[in-house]
């Protein structure tokens, strides 16, 4: 097993991560989002060493970070509402799902041998800097083991992925705490819900398709988000011998926002779930409102919840 080297969020350490990129090693690094796992996208070993060290299923395709439009550009074909799009939102936690473009230089098992593929550019200033340092598309889902919680912290990375990946940019919390919402097709669909809440991105678009037949994100698998311990949604009050994870001014173990702030749940989402699951009981969740972003919320906690 290897030792996973920690890396401060310096010029130093973005360049010594550059460097540790270039070889074909690993290293998560903080987005506003969750923390992604990078590899060089352009380099299937590397990107085969991301689903490795996930356990994730290989159908499963990985969004590419890059750190302006133009870069994106170089990748995807851009048509007037993916560029209004990354007009309003970029750097920010929305992902695009556009065709390749000739010549993208795109590892094909980054898109799963798909024709399209996810584009991403993060605002995190360390993000910024390690792209910036690294200077070509980094591959990046998000930093946990398959089929667990999402990583807000570098302490979560190293206990879901610690001695497995070359590296980890310690970064700090991520202040969105959910990952980035995903749009693409034709007719443009939500394909993921997350930190751009879906009525600013319809209030630029119009009205968006449900996600059906042909366009579907093959990690919205029911499981995806799943801590260890049995979920219970919708719950007044906690039964015996369960957790009671609260929203709203409220008696509870762990609260997602004291003051119903649906921004300050989400940032707290990931961590209150690694917290409660580590105390080895039952969950009950407090109703969480189904509007802006507490639809992603509550999308990630029915996951967590679901049978497996
Ligand atoms: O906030 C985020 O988006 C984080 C940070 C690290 O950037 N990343 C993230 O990546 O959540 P990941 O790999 O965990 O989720 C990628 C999602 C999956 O649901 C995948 O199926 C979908 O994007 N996806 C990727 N490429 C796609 C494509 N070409 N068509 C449809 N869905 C795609
Ligand atoms: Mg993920």
């Amino acid at each position: 097993m290897k030792k996973t080297q920690m890396l401060g969020a310096s010029e130093a350490g973005l360049a010594e991560a550059a460097q540790v990129l270039r070889a074909g090693a690993l290293v998560a690094f903080p987005t506003e989002t969750v923390y992604g796992l990078g590899g060089d996208a352009r380099d299937g070993d590397a990107v085969a060493a991301i689903y490795a060290a996930k356990g994730r299923p290989s159908f499963n395709p990985l969004i590419v970070h890059v750190p302006d439009l133009a870069a994106a550009e170089r990748i995807a074909q851009f048509d007037n509402a993916a560029r209004q799009l990354a007009a309003a939102f970029w750097p920010g936690p929305l992902t695009l799902v556009l065709p390749l473009r000739s010549g993208h230089g795109i590892a094909s098992l980054v898109t799963a041998g798909l024709d399209t593929v996810a584009l991403r550019v993060p605002a995190h200033p360390v993000a910024q800097g390690l792209l910036r340092a690294f200077g070509a598309p980094l591959a990046a889902p998000s930093a946990n083991p398959s089929g667990r919680i999402s990583p807000t912290t570098a302490q979560h990375v190293v206990s879901g992925l610690g001695g497995r990946i070359a590296g980890i940019v310690d970064g700090g919390p991520c202040a969105v705490g959910l990952e980035s919402t995903i749009i693409g097709g034709a007719p443009l669909a939500l394909l993921r819900a997350g930190g751009v809440p879906v009525e600013d991105v319809e209030a630029i678009t119009g009205p968006l398709a449900a996600a059906g037949a042909g366009v579907t994100a093959p990690g919205q698998l029911a499981s995806h988000y799943a801590p260890d311990a049995a979920l219970r949604l919708n719950a007044a009050a906690p039964g015996p011998g369960e957790l009671f994870l609260g929203f709203g001014d409220m008696d509870c173990d762990v609260n997602l926002s004291p003051r119903s702030d649906l921004a300050e749940a989400a940032a707290r989402l990931f961590d209150a779930l690694h917290q409660l699951d580590a105390m080895g009981q039952p969950i009950a969740v407090a109703p969480v409102p189904e509007t802006g972003l507490g639809r992603a919320i509550n999308d990630r906690l029915r996951r967590a919840a679901a049978p497996r």
